[in-house]
């Protein structure tokens, strides 16, 4: 059967892309963001999943204002990284898992959440860019991310968005879906966004490390307490796109001791300010 090895978390700041495909990594200003994920990348090489399950949101690129589902499935064969207004990332194609994608949707679906499957979508930075951080830049004598993805969008952009214990019981219901494929997969479940940025308005460039550590310790020893904050929290303390962070719940929902197994291993912890407006977090949690 497949099972969920690990999970990750991390921010997926638009300009950590852009300064990786334009060679800007070893600047004094981002040097700093890069070297956290040194251990990472080494890390990916180590326990190369086959296929990773990576949650994250669209910034009004796939969906906009005419159609915006909560949870998006991405049950394709492949999904072309996005033009977000400067021509598309230069990364590979992301490959999916069709028929992973389409066993979650069916058992997560049977498990009463409303999924929207989606079949065609290119995908933006809040994808990309985690997979360049994690499994760096892809040379061009093997142009192609170490395995295949299955994207699942979460609304975060337009209110109503979903509440941080919806995400994490969803995390719970992906953990059964996944269990119960029959073949013997190693899956990866990835929760990306975050942590605090405000991007607008007289707050704009908010940072709260306060917060940011206090949701990184509580994610590893209380998700399921974390998962009860209220939106209002995220946002006053975190800053309007601070909500981002519920998606962290749904990866950490669907680790084992959330189901009665052992606590996860935190093999790696990384927090950095600043990288754009914002403050970048990451977690690496392994089930034993
Ligand atoms: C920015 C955009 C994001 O989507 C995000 O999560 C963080 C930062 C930005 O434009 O800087
Ligand atoms: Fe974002």
């Amino acid at each position: 059967m497949a099972r969920i090895t690990a999970s990750v978390y991390t921010s997926h700041v638009p300009a950590i892309g852009a300064a990786l495909d334009l060679g800007k990594t070893q600047e004094p200003y981002w040097q700093p963001v890069f070297k956290g994920y040194e251990f990472s990348k080494q890390w990916m090489r180590d326990n190369r999943p086959d296929v990773i399950f990576l949650v994250y949101n669209d910034h009004a690129t796939a969906f906009s204002l005419d159609l915006l589902p909560t949870f998006a499935i991405g049950t394709a064969t492949s999904y072309e990284p996005a033009d977000e207004g400067w021509g598309p990332r230069p990364v590979p194609v992301v490959q999916g898992h069709a028929e992973l994608a389409a066993h979650i949707a069916q058992s997560v679906i049977q498990q009463d959440f409303d999924l929207t499957i989606v079949n065609k979508m290119d995908v933006d930075h809040g994808l990309t860019v985690p997979l360049s951080l994690m499994c760096g830049q892809p040379t061009p004598s093997d142009y192609r991310w170490p395995c295949p993805v299955v994207p699942f969008a979460v609304n975060v952009v337009q209110y109503p968005v979903p509440s941080g214990r919806r995400c994490f019981h969803l995390g719970q219901a992906i953990r059964k879906a996944v269990e119960s494929f029959d073949a013997d997969l190693k899956v990866q479940i990835w929760g990306t966004g975050g942590m605090s940025h405000q991007l607008q308005g007289p707050r704009a460039g908010l940072i709260n490390k306060a917060f940011d550590n206090q949701f990184l310790d509580r994610l590893i020893d209380d998700p399921e307490g974390l998962s009860n904050m209220p939106h209002i929290d995220y946002v006053r303390e975190a800053g309007s796109e601070g909500i981002e962070l519920v998606m962290w719940l749904i990866a950490r929902g669907a680790m084992a001791d959330v189901a009665g197994g052992a606590k996860p291993k935190v093999v790696h912890r990384f927090y950095h300010v600043p990288a754009s407006n914002t403050a970048v977090g990451h977690l690496i949690l392994e089930n034993s």
